[in-house]
C-alpha cells in the first residue's frame, strides 16, 4: 500500500458503501457491461494524485452492483500514440464475442478501439488507432465520449460534442465493424448558447416504448434526460429534466442487464476544495446503482438497486408512525455515519415537510424540505460544515405529488456522501461535518403530516 492510499484509507469522510477508488481520482462512469455473470464498472481514473490529470480507465468488478472489487487499470495512455494525453470516457460492447472498449484518445479527441480477453481482465489497443477523427474543416467545441448500440445489422456511435456560440449537440456515426464510420445527421442538438458547450457523455438506449437521451452539458455542469421517440434514425424528443436535483451527480452512463434493467452510475463530484482532496489522497465517487422508470406521463424516475438492502445491519430505533407538527421532534439517533432511512409520509395538500440531519455534535446540520405548496424538493446546507472551503449551496427542483400521493423517502447517508429519493426523483450532495461522531434526526412538518412505515438501518461497508 503507497503513501496516497494509506492518506485515503485515513480519511473519515471516505464513504463505506460507495464506490470510490482505493487512491487517487475518479470520475466518469465508463464501459458498464453485464459479462459472463459479473458486473464490469470502469471509471475515469488517475491513480497518481487526488486531483484530474492523464486520465486512465480504472476497472472493477462485482456480482451484486454493491460489493466491488477493484480490479488492474484496465487502460493507460501510451507514451506516444492517440491516447498519449489521456484515455477519456467511452463505452463497452461485445462485437461478435470480442469484449471491445470504445473510448476517446486525447489530444486532439479522437476516438480508438481495445480488445478485451474473454474474462475482461486483459484489454489490448487497436494498433491502427484512432478509428475516428473530427471532420476536416469543421471546428467542434468537443468530440468525444463514444456510446456504441446495434442498430439492425450495423452500429451506431453518438459522441459529445458542440459547435462554438451555437451550443451543444450529439454527433451520429454508423459503421458495420467498428473500425470504418460514416457520419448522419446529429442525434440531437440543444439550444443556442453562446461560447463552447459541450453535451458531454450521451448515453442512447430504449425504455419500455421510448427512447432515453442522456447528455451532461458543460458549462455548466448538469446532466439531463431527454425522453422521446426514435424511429431507427431520428430521435423526436417530447420530454426533459434533470437526472438529479443537487449540484454533484455528473456524467452518468446506463448498464443495461439481463433482468432487463436499466441501471445508471453517476459521478458524483466532491464539494471541497482542490487542497483537501489532494491532501486526502482519494476524490470522486459513483452514485448508488439507480434503475430506471417511465413514469405514466412519460417522465424519467429512478429508484435504487433493490440489492442495497443487503447491507442492512442493525435496525435502527425509531417510532413507525409518528404525527408531525410544526414543533420539531426527534426521530432517531444513531452513532453511525452510514446509514438508510425509509419512510412513507401522508403530506396534505400545501403542508411543508422538513427533516433536519444533525451530523456529529458540532451543530452542523443538513435540512431537506418537501414542500406540497412548492411543489419542491430541496436541501438546505449551509450549516452542514464548519469548514468555510466546503460548497454548502442549496439543491432543490421540482416534485410535485398528487392529490392522493403518498411521499416515499429513502435517503441514504454514507460518511461525506447523501443521496435522497422522493417519488422516483433524486438529489444527491456531499456534506463534509469535521465532526462524524454520530447523527440525530428531527422532523417537523407545517401544519401537519403523518410518517408511516419509518424504518432506518445502520449500513455495512461494501468491502
Ligand atoms: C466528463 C468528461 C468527459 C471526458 C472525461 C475526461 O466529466 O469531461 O467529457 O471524456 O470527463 O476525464
Amino acid at each position: 500500500m503507497d503513501e496516497l492510499e494509506r492518506a485515503a484509507r485515513r480519511d473519515p469522510r471516505r464513504p463505506g458503501f460507495h464506490f470510490r477508488p482505493r487512491a487517487g481520482w475518479l470520475n466518469d462512469p465508463n464501459g458498464l457491461i453485464q459479462h459472463a455473470g459479473e458486473y464490469h464498472l470502469f471509471y475515469q481514473h488517475n491513480p497518481d494524485a487526488a486531483a484530474w490529470a492523464r486520465m486512465h480507465w480504472g476497472h472493477a468488478v462485482s456480482r451484486d452492483l454493491v460489493r466491488w472489487e477493484h480490479l488492474p487499470i484496465a487502460l493507460a495512455p501510451d507514451p506516444v500514440g492517440p491516447d498519449r494525453d489521456g484515455c477519456f470516457s467511452g463505452c463497452a460492447v461485445v462485437d461478435d464475442g470480442r469484449p471491445m472498449l470504445v473510448y476517446t484518445g486525447v489530444s486532439p479527441e479522437v476516438q480508438c478501439l481495445a480488445e478485451g480477453s474473454a474474462d475482461l481482465r486483459a484489454w489490448r489497443k487497436r494498433p491502427g488507432n484512432p478509428v475516428l477523427a473530427p471532420p476536416p474543416g469543421l471546428e467542434l467545441s468537443g468530440f468525444r465520449d463514444p456510446w456504441v448500440w446495434r442498430e439492425g445489422d450495423e452500429w451506431r456511435m453518438a459522441l459529445g460534442s458542440g459547435v462554438p456560440d451555437r451550443g451543444g449537440c450529439v454527433l451520429l456515426y454508423r459503421s458495420r465493424d467498428l473500425v470504418r464510420w460514416d457520419p448522419l445527421a446529429p442525434l440531437a442538438s440543444g439550444p443556442p448558447e453562446p461560447g463552447r458547450v459541450v453535451w458531454e457523455c450521451p448515453c442512447f438506449f430504449p425504455l419500455g416504448d421510448r427512447h432515453v437521451l442522456l447528455v451532461s452539458a458543460v458549462p455548466p455542469g448538469v446532466s439531463r434526460w431527454l425522453v422521446g421517440a426514435w424511429d431507427g434514425e431520428r430521435f423526436t424528443p417530447e420530454r426533459e429534466g434533470r437526472l438529479d436535483l443537487g449540484h454533484s451527480f455528473y456524467a452518468p452512463q446506463m448498464l443495461a442487464d439481463t433482468d432487463g434493467r436499466r441501471i445508471v452510475f453517476g459521478w458524483l463530484r466532491e464539494e471541497r476544495s482542490a487542497e483537501d482532496q489532494r491532501a486526502s489522497g482519494w476524490s470522486g465517487v459513483m452514485s448508488l446503482p439507480r434503475v430506471l422508470a417511465l413514469s405514466p406521463e412519460g417522465e424519467l424516475r429512478s429508484a435504487p438497486a433493490e440489492q442495497i438492502a443487503s447491507l442492512r445491519r442493525a435496525a435502527i430505533s425509531a417510532p413507525p408512525e409518528l404525527a408531525l407538527g410544526p414543533e420539531p421532534c426527534g426521530l432517531a439517533r444513531a452513532e453511525t455515519a452510514q446509514l438508510e432511512l425509509e419512510a412513507r409520509v401522508r403530506l396534505p395538500s400545501r403542508a411543508r415537510l422538513s427533516l433536519v440531519l444533525e451530523l456529529g455534535r458540532a451543530g452542523e446540520r443538513a435540512e431537506l424540505t418537501v414542500d406540497r405548496a412548492t411543489g419542491e424538493l430541496a436541501l438546505e446546507r449551509a450549516a452542514s460544515s464548519l469548514d468555510a472551503s466546503t460548497f454548502r449551496l442549496r439543491s432543490a427542483g421540482p416534485l410535485s405529488l398528487g392529490e392522493d400521493e403518498l411521499l416515499t423517502l429513502r435517503i441514504f447517508l454514507d460518511r461525506s456522501v447523501l443521496e435522497v429519493w422522493a417519488n422516483g426523483r433524486c438529489l444527491a450532495a456531499r456534506l463534509y461535518p469535521t465532526d462524524l461522531g454520530g447523527i440525530s434526526i428531527r422532523a417537523a412538518a407545517a401544519p401537519s403530516a403523518r410518517i408511516e412505515g419509518l424504518r432506518l438501518f445502520e449500513l455495512a461497508a461494501a468491502e
